[in-house]
């Protein structure tokens, strides 16, 4: 079956002061050559306020961000997104739904989390990360080594990692390797039709394929704590 296709929807370019508002833009270029110069990314950076932050990686055109954002008012929502038509549409539903708690970061997922300090995250998701199996797309992956070892540092206790795809020898090697980093607990494994909750989701579900989850918690750094107050 085809992977769909990200690129064919029209997407119309926000307003200068609506782009300036919701959307914070890593270069890559800056990350790679000037990274300690740039902002952390945490929300009293994006937001000017403190409250749970959820990170949404790969958030494509923002449909779950900005369902979940408006379903809870009283924590903050981040999508990561390098695509910019995503990114504008993304940023259009947002402020349609007229929401302050949703920011737009437009970076590589590849460079952007060593911007986010530890254990400033009370939840991470990566919803149908484009499943880099062959070798020649390894380079790609949002899910990689590094990255699994950045959400173990930037995750609270506590916190919880949801990752889901609709492809089995993707989500067999994540689990994998999310369970060899030693940073995360299983919660929940399950294959499911779970009603289409992203775009990507509705794709495949309405195709009879079922979605792989995986959950996992954070468990507290009692170690860690012991060690730092000793
Ligand atoms: C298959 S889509 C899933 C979108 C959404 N999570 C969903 O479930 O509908 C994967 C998304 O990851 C984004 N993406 C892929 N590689 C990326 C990277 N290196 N940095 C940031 N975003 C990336 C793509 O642009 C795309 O929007």
């Amino acid at each position: 079956m085809p992977r769909l296709k990200l690129q064919r929807f029209r997407a119309t370019e926000p307003r200068p002061e609506t782009l300036a508002r919701y959307v914070r833009i890593y270069a890559s270029e800056d990350l790679y050559h000037r990274g300690d110069t740039l902002l952390p990314l945490t929300a009293r950076e994006l937001f000017g306020r403190d409250r749970p932050l959820t990170l949404d990686l790969g958030s494509g055109r923002g449909e779950f961000l900005v369902e979940q954002a408006s379903a809870h008012p009283d924590r903050l929502f981040v999508g990561i997104e390098i695509h910019w038509k995503s990114v504008w549409d993304a940023v259009n539903r947002a402020e349609a739904a007229r929401l302050d708690n949703v920011r737009i970061v437009r970076a590589d997922l590849r460079r952007i989390l060593g911007k986010v300090p530890d254990r400033s995250v009370a939840e991470a998701w990566v919803l149908f990360p484009p499943p880099t199996l062959e070798k020649k797309r390894l380079r790609k992956d949002i899910l990689s080594e590094a990255n699994i070892a950045h959400l173990g540092r930037i995750l609270e206790d506590g916190a919880r990692l949801r990752f889901v795809t609709d492809q089995p020898e993707y989500f067999a090697w994540k689990v994998e390797l999310i369970r060899a980093s030693g940073a995360f607990e299983d919660a929940v494994i399950s294959r499911e039709f779970e009603g289409g909750l992203t775009r990507f989701q509705q794709f495949w579900e309405e195709r009879s394929i079922a979605s792989l989850r995986y959950e996992a918690l954070r468990p507290p750094r009692v170690g860690a704590d012991a060690a730092s107050s000793a």
